[in-house]
């Protein structure tokens, strides 16, 4: 059990992806415990199976309510589109909040009706993302785009280099050709891109990136079921992994000024452990 004021929220994704979520839910209520869990083991979820990735998102739940968290948000469109149902079926006691790609909104602020969604193939093929391509898809074109690669470039750390720079030209370009005027980032990876993105589709595209919303989101729970901590000192955080501790240290620390403890964590079988 930590030692944090309670309630502590805990966030996952497959890696360093919800550390764009992580780094929003700080900047909005920055004294608000967190737990972070990258499951580094397994990145990237995108070309896993819908059952595989559910069957890692209930073991992280276990771990992270075992070690204090409060509330839960899944800081992953990839799971978020398979596992959060599920999940709010299995621990109904538990407030979740997911992720979704930020079409709603995109479909809102286009002034010529066309919108782009770059995510990973799970994410499209996921209920999530067919309820929003349904209720939308009348009134907007929607455009979608899986971009193989980006996350392992992100993961590395490959922000703006000349491969990771081509990898996203390609992916981006028949985008760009359909004339969109909104690029929805449907993967919590894809944040830490926005600059190379940015300059890519240039300046009459608009980059919608849903992790302010879902942070705030995560605000309003927490104050609906009056969970917000009333402390007002410094926060703590602890950030897992199951991959290299060393890794998600540089990386937390290159993507979002992370400089407190990292712990690493490891599966038994469908199991995660620690030994903290
Ligand atoms: N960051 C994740 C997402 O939002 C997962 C990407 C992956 O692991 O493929 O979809």
């Amino acid at each position: 059990m930590v030692n944090s004021p309670s309630p502590t929220i805990g966030i996952f994704d497959s890696g360093v992806g919800g550390l764009s979520v992580w780094r929003e839910i700080v900047r909005q209520m920055p004294h608000a415990g967190t737990l972070y869990l990258a499951d580094q083991a397994h990145v990237p979820y995108g070309p896993r199976s819908a059952e595989e990735i559910l069957g890692f998102a209930r073991s992280i739940t276990d771990f992270l309510l075992a070690q204090g968290a409060g509330i839960i948000v899944v800081a992953c469109n990839t799971a978020s589109g398979v596992a959060l149902r599920p999940l709010r079926a299995a621990y109904p006691d538990v407030p979740f909040v997911g992720m979704e790609p930020a079409v709603k909104p995109a479909a809102e602020q286009t002034h010529n009706g066309r919108v782009g969604v770059i995510a990973t193939p799970t994410t499209f093929q996921g209920t999530l993302f067919k309820q929003l391509a349904d209720r939308f898809g009348h009134d907007v074109e929607i455009h979608t785009r899986i971009c193989p690669g980006l996350v392992a470039a992100v993961e590395a750390g490959d922000l703006d280099t000349p491969g990771t720079r081509l990898l996203l030209e390609t992916c981006l370009a028949p985008l760009i050709a359909t004339g969109i005027d909104q690029l929805v980032l449907g993967c919590t990876h894809y944040p830490f891109l926005r600059p190379t993105i940015e300059r890519i589709v240039g300046p009459d595209v608009a980059v919608i990136d849903p992790a302010p919303a879902v942070a705030r989101q995560t605000g309003r729970l927490l104050r609906k079921q009056d969970l917000l901590s009333h402390d007002t000192g410094p926060a703590h955080h602890t950030f897992f992994t199951s991959g290299p501790a060393a890794r998600l240290h540089r990386m937390a620390r290159t993507l979002v000024g992370y400089e407190g403890k990292v712990t690493a964590c490891t599966w038994h079988g469908a199991e995660l452990w620690t030994t903290r």
